[in-house]
């Protein structure tokens, strides 16, 4: 039987020489737990289009793009000239620079709930500041949030993203639950946390607690926990119940903008108050944005008395917003449409790879986003989630690795534009490789192998 440990420490020697001095520098020989894997992570030297090249030289199909950012794959022409450019004109200036003002203009003008937008260099930012933002407009202080979603790293976000099942409480009710270390009491307090997918108990939930809640925060998609749509009867419940209480419905399409141009929002019809948005509206550089409602944005208007200062000394760099500009103008309609076709062609194939080989797994997806659980239920909220086996995931993540595939060791992924019908055909032939390779092992496996986060 395949090791798939084995064969990764024989054939990436560089990586792991590499990662021996990084650990005398950097905790864990990395400075991003989730580019960390065990026994070493891989060091990418090189990408272009939708290949990497690690240091050892050897090539594998990117089906992770940065965490979905790199929608038109590395290097992209366009956006390396539009970089170059800017470079040679200036790096950044302690004043607001003119390409800032077309890539705010053409957010507004393709996602629908944004009226007006601002700048921020991380996901994790944009959250926090439209938090911020609605505790500010409502004067009211807590913020719910959805069981096993992402927004990012700050107190507030990192609560409940992927709790012990067994600690945290009833299905119906989650309990808020610290993801960190370090993570302040008051965060708890201040956190309300909802079933994804679940209306009755949600709304439930949101009305108890009416008169302390600023905001409901929640990806319509989830993505990186796992791919899981919301379902439209999930988000027009928030929406309703949000608008009839006056408390703040935030979408964070961070990753979600890549399903369709106006987002997430603009596929199920819903128009959440705020919006926080990240990856790809940078073209591979960091930027992020928040925006939505004029009343609500308003209050960080410097011309009034008072307001919400939002400094950030790279907040609309004009590097960042030349390659995001660049990169959104490549993103017509009928890009989407057509990397969303390739997406939904991956997942049947991926389905009957599976159902080949008699492996019991919940190929989740949206448009190019996709994400496989090993379990024989429907994954539709983090409790499904967190029952799926995730040694199972991890072996396909190394054992393509191998086969010279990049996913994230949650074995999720995204498309990017430059992949042809050959690259995703590479692709599929090294999940069914690693599964017909695998597949004796997890049978021997014990059930209760299983994890529980
Ligand atoms: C939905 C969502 N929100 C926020 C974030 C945080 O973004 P960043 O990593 O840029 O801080 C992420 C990152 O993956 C995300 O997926």
């Amino acid at each position: 039987m395949v090791d798939p440990e084995a064969v990764y420490r024989q054939t990436t020697p560089r990586s792991r020489a590499l990662h021996e001095r990084a650990a005398m520098v950097m905790p864990g020989g990395t400075t991003r737990t989730t580019t960390y894997f065990h026994p070493y992570p891989l060091y990418i030297e090189r990408g272009e289009g939708c290949r990497v090249w690690d240091v050892d030289g050897t090539e594998r199909i990117d089906m992770l793009g940065n965490y979905t950012a790199l929608i038109l794959g590395h290097s992209h022409p366009k956006i390396v000239e539009a970089i170059r450019r800017q470079a040679a004109r200036g790096t950044g200036f302690a004043a607001a620079n003119p390409i800032e003002v077309e890539l705010a203009t053409l957010l507004c003008e393709r996602v629908p709930s944004l009226e007006a937008v601002r700048f921020c260099n991380s996901g994790t930012e944009a959250t926090m500041f439209a938090m911020r933002l609605a505790r500010a407009f409502t004067g009211r202080p807590k913020i719910a949030r959805i069981e096993g979603g992402y927004h990012g790293t700050h107190d507030y976000a990192e609560v409940s993203t992927h709790p012990v099942v067994s600690e945290a409480g009833p299905p119906e009710a989650p309990q808020a639950m610290a993801d960190s270390m370090g993570t302040p009491d008051w965060a708890l307090d201040q956190v309300i946390v909802l079933p994804f997918n679940n209306p009755d108990a949600a709304e439930r939930i949101i009305r108890r607690e009416k008169s302390q809640l600023a905001a409901v925060i929640l990806e319509p998609i989830i993505g990186a926990g796992g791919v899981i749509p919301a379902t439209i009867e999930f988000l027009q419940r928030l929406r309703d119940v949000t608008r009839e209480l006056g408390i703040l419905l935030i979408f964070d399409e961070v990753i979600s903008l890549r399903v369709a141009p106006g987002g997430a929002q603009q596929l199920y019809d819903v128009t959440p108050d705020l919006t926080t948005l990240g990856k790809i509206i940078g073209g591979g550089l960091p930027v992020a944005a928040f925006g939505g409602r004029a009343d609500v944005m308003e209050m960080l208007d410097p011309r009034r008395e008072p307001n919400i200062a939002q400094g950030g000394t790279y907040n609309g760099n004009p590097l960042g917003m030349a390659a995001g500009l660049a990169a959104m103008t490549e993103l017509t309609p009928d890009v989407y449409d057509d990397l969303n076709r390739k997406g939904a062609r991956v997942c049947e194939q991926l389905t009957e790879v599976f159902a080949s080989h008699h492996v019991p797994v919940q190929v989740n997806s949206a448009g190019s986003l996709l994400a496989l659980h090993f379990t024989d239920k429907p994954v539709v909220d983090y409790r499904t989630m967190a029952a799926a086996d995730k040694k199972q995931a991890r072996d396909l993540f190394l054992g393509l690795v191998n086969h010279g595939v990049l996913m994230a060791p949650r074995a999720m992924g995204a498309l990017s534009t430059p992949m042809g019908e050959d690259d995703i055909q590479q692709f599929v032939d090294a999940v069914e490789a690693v599964v017909a390779e695998q597949r004796r092992r997890w049978e021997s496996r014990e059930p209760n192998a299983r994890a529980s986060r």
